[in-house]
């Protein structure tokens, strides 16, 4: 079955969107909506991954830090305060709003400290670039209802981003949405199929290989990293990430996305695209961080994200396994955005 999507379908989808929000709002108002019991961290520590507690940032040597391919330099307390992107390349993005560049002292950090000045984001947040501009509106709203949360309370990174939500301005939203919207999104995370895996610790919120660690297998998992971690670690947005992911998961993901893997579950692309690439207001997942495919799918799956329209996913995800989770993930992030 492969439905097209023109501007018709289109108009469908947000019909179907309005009926469900009323309803929402009806079960809402009724007390129907349960509290989201947030379980513990046992069920996917790599797509989650948390800091060591009392991991601190390296302090400032007050020597100034550079990156191939930029004639800037900054300080560790430069590129680690929340409230001003580093931009170490300027002329890769066109400028940036203030709330993108700047944020709003306090407690709404620049959404380009963690989103990346270019938008493609990393594996304990998300890439932004390209996403529909009323895509990423309705998930504000949704993060500012308290709709969308993440299974794993104990994330910071998503925690802060909750946090953002609540207290970002309509118009604050208006402008960030319209640039990263407008942005070109890139492939820079590369995808490998393998059997073992370097043997890896959690730095930053994300996976890094073990120094002078062995290997392992990988087994039913994604592991992200950073393919230069000094140069992640200064922040530098020209600087991608490998995935590695088990033997065989892109065709089988390919099959899922593409096939509904013989009624298993809708094909994706009927919403999502043929290529992936987003169709109308829904997002694509083209070249994007498995690891935050997989969190998605996973917290609506687990009703942590009950956005307005959540509802329109629901019977993709239902019965879907974490093994399905990964293969699709890893089929998704291959593809050129
Ligand atoms: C401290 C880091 C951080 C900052 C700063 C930040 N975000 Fe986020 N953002 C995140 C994380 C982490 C997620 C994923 C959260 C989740 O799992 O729901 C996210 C998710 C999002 C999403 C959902 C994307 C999708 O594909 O559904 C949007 C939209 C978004 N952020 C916009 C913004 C905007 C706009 C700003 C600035 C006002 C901002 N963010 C600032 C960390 C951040
Ligand atoms: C009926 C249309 C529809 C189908 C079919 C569908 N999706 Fe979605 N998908 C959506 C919409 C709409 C959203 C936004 C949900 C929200 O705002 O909470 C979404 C969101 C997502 C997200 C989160 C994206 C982000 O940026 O956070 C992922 C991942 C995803 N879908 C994967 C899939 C997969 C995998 C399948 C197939 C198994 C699928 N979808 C099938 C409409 C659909």
């Amino acid at each position: 079955m492969r439905i097209e999507w023109g501007r018709d379908n289109i108009d469908i989808l947000k019909t179907a969107v309005a009926a469900l929000s009323a309803l929402i709002v009806l079960a809402v108002s009724a007390g129907a909506q349960d509290e989201v019991t947030p379980g513990p961290q046992t069920l996917l520590p790599w797509a989650y991954a948390l800091n060591s507690p009392g991991a601190e940032p390296e302090p400032d040597d007050g020597l100034p830090r550079q990156v191939p391919g930029s004639e800037q330099s900054f300080l560790l307390s430069e590129i680690s305060n929340l409230y001003r992107a580093t931009d170490w390349h300027p002329d890769d993005h066109p400028a940036m709003p203030d709330i993108v560049a700047n944020g709003r002292n306090p407690g709404v950090y620049a959404c380009a400290y963690c989103h990346l000045p270019n938008g493609q984001g990393r594996p304990e947040n998300t890439s932004l670039a390209g996403l529909p501009e009323e895509y990423i509106i309705q998930q504000m709203a949704d993060y500012k209802a308290g709709r969308r949360r993440s299974s794993e309370p104990r994330s910071v990174p998503a925690s802060l981003m909750l946090a953002i939500g609540a207290i970002t301005t309509e118009s604050e939203v208006a402008a960030a949405a319209a640039y990263f919207s407008s942005l070109k999104p890139q492939q820079w995370i590369r995808v490998i199929e393998t059997d073992t895996v370097p043997e890896t610790t959690v730095a930053g919120w994300m996976y890094t290989a073990v120094e002078d660690g062995g290997v392992e297998p990988i087994g039913e998992r994604i592991i992200e990293m950073p393919e230069d971690l000094e140069r992640t670690e200064l922040r530098d947005f020209r600087s991608g990430f490998i995935a590695y992911v088990p033997t065989g998961s892109i065709d089988k993901g390919k099959k899922i996305v593409t096939l509904g893997d013989d009624g298993k579950t809708q094909p994706c692309t009927i919403c999502h695209g043929d290529d992936l690439k987003g169709l109308g207001p829904v997002p694509g997942l083209a070249g994007r961080s498995p690891s935050y495919l997989v969190r998605q799918l996973y917290d609506l799956q687990a009703g942590a994200r009950q956005g307005l329209w959540s509802p329109l996913m629901q019977s993709a995800v239902a019965d879907l396994s974490v093994a399905d989770f990964v293969a699709i993930a890893a089929y998704a992030a291959s593809l050129e955005p």
